[in-house]
């Protein structure tokens, strides 16, 4: 191969691979936000972040939007969460005076598969999808979603007993 047909491979390379980045850009552009959020593995059965939380792979999430009088459902979202059991969601349009929630809908754990009920615990999660009422910027993040081990792993019981001992929740229960 000659020098001119080396060069204009690698510049060809450089010029798609400058496309591509424009693309994914542009792709982000196109949307008004962009949520993030984690699913957890509970072995606790608390439904709330513990040391013994794992982040769970390959977890199907859903994120709608619904009219509160009408429950008009007006978008639909679903993600799989990464390695590090975060998701990433592209969302069109502004969702003001919309209800708006993320929720689980499939765990790729066996052991890790129950979603917490409503009463018991958060089944869904409320995100705000508006830059109308306070909150403005296009990144957003939800809480985190569990699901839930059948049984209480048995290092449950310590964990629970040191977070007792922490400082802040000393102080809350002396208020
Ligand atoms: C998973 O997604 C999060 C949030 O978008 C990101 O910070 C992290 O680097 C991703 N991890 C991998 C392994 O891709
Ligand atoms: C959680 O783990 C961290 C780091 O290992 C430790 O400092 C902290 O005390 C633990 N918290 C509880 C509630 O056990």
């Amino acid at each position: 191969m000659g020098k001119s047909t080396i060069m204009f491979i690698a510049s060809a390379i450089c010029l798609f691979s400058l496309l591509g980045i424009t693309q994914a850009t542009e792709e982000a552009d196109n949307y008004q936000f962009v949520l993030t959020g984690m699913v957890y593995c509970d072995p606790c059965r608390a439904a709330f972040k513990t040391n013994l939380s794992e982040p769970i792979a390959d977890v199907r999430v859903g994120m709608q939007c619904r009219h509160p009088e009408t429950e008009k459902v007006t978008i639909t979202v679903t993600a799989s969460t990464n390695s590090t059991g975060y998701y990433h969601m592209l969302i069109e349009g502004d969702h003001e005076n919309e209800i708006c929630e993320t929720f689980l809908i499939h765990s790729p754990r066996e052991d890790c598969l129950e979603v917490p009920k409503e009463g018991f615990a958060r089944e869904s999660s409320r995100v705000t999808l508006t830059n109308h009422n306070g909150i403005a910027g296009k990144y957003r993040e939800s809480n985190p979603l569990f699901f839930l081990t059948k049984e209480v792993a048995p290092e449950c019981a310590k964990e629970f007993r040191e977070m007792e001992y922490l400082p802040e929740l000393k102080d809350i229960n002396q208020a």
